[in-house]
């Protein structure tokens, strides 16, 4: 340890007071004393390591989380404090749906770790119809933060229908559903989608398949492949397939009214309804 210091004051030395060129010529190492220094600096480039290492460490510290699940409330008191991986953030959700068997609308809430993959904040919204909905409210949490999730604002649009509809169904314990009419959206909901995915709870070992058609918001188009924690449950998204959902109605106008443009005789009047009806089917179908 003494040599080292030694050395090291004279490395100072030498840099702060330059020699004469004459005088750094007669001091050239010999081959011994290079072997020495060279030895030397590995030391020296090793302690650096170590001293590089040591100061990086702050930065893979984890963060907590003070972990929660509720199946019955908007909110959740901490159950388990984690350290949540390099790779996991805190997330709160905060999820109402109406898809289980007691036909009920239940809000539950969750805190936890969560995988990058799965990173989602905002809101996401799926209709079902029939008043089969789902939702989710997901945000980053602070670990002094007690109350987190906190939910987020709804829009206030949703109490009215936008003129959009499409196909409709929900199941459990399948991969498809049969489309079995059609849902008029709401407010901002402008996709009509198809999904399919799982449903899974970490005290259970079961997982149940899930699929459903319907109105959604925007937002949801981007689920495919990610999850959300539902209370103790977790929705995971395997196919979130969207489209741009059109008016029915609409549409339906339009038909009549090119329908009544043409020249019709006094027969083809008398069945102009029920072709119009045939059309209603074929297109709400
Ligand atoms: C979390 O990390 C802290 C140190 O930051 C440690 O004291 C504590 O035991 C860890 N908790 C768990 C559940 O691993
Ligand atoms: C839940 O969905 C069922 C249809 O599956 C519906 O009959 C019921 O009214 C809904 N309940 C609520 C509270 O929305
Ligand atoms: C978490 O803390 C940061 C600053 O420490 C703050 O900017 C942020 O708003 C907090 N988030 C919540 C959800 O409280
Ligand atoms: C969702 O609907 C919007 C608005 O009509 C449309 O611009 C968008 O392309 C749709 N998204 C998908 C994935 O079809």
């Amino acid at each position: 340890m003494q040599w080292t210091c030694s050395q090291n004051d004279s490395h100072r030395q030498r840099a702060s007071q330059p020699l004469p060129a004459y005088k750094y010529l007669t001091q050239r190492r010999s081959p011994s004393q290079r072997t020495r220094t060279d030895l030397n600096s590995g030391t020296m480039a090793s302690f650096v390591l170590f001293i590089f290492i040591i100061s990086l460490l702050p930065v893979a510290r984890t963060t907590k989380c003070s972990q929660c699940f509720n199946d019955g409330g908007p909110s959740c008191s901490v159950s388990v404090q984690r350290n949540c991986t390099n790779e996991e953030k805190c997330f709160g959700v905060i999820s109402t749906a109406n898809l289980s068997i007691d036909q009920s609308l239940t809000t539950s809430s969750a805190r936890s770790c969560v995988a990058s993959a799965n990173q989602l904040t905002g809101s996401f919204h799926f209709d079902f119809g029939d008043k089969r909905t789902l939702s989710f409210d997901s945000e980053i949490c602070n670990v002094t933060d007690g109350n987190c999730p906190w939910g987020l604002p709804g829009d206030s649009m949703r109490i009215y229908e936008n003129g959009k509809s499409c196909p409709k169904c929900y199941r459990t314990g399948y991969d498809n559903c049969e489309s079995d009419g059609d849902v008029f959206c709401v407010g901002d909901f402008v996709n009509c989608t198809e999904v399919n995915g799982e449903i899974s709870n970490f005290r259970s070992g079961t997982k149940i398949p899930f699929a459903g058609k319907g109105c959604v918001s925007q937002s949801v188009c981007s689920l495919q492949g990610k999850s959300f924690q539902h209370g103790s449950y977790k929705f995971t998204f395997k196919k979130v397939q969207c489209s741009k959902a059109n008016g029915a109605l609409s549409s339906l106008r339009r038909l009549a009214f090119t329908l009544e443009k043409k020249d019709l005789g006094p027969q083809a009047a008398f069945f102009f309804p029920c072709i119009l009806g045939i059309f209603a089917v074929k297109i709400l179908s």
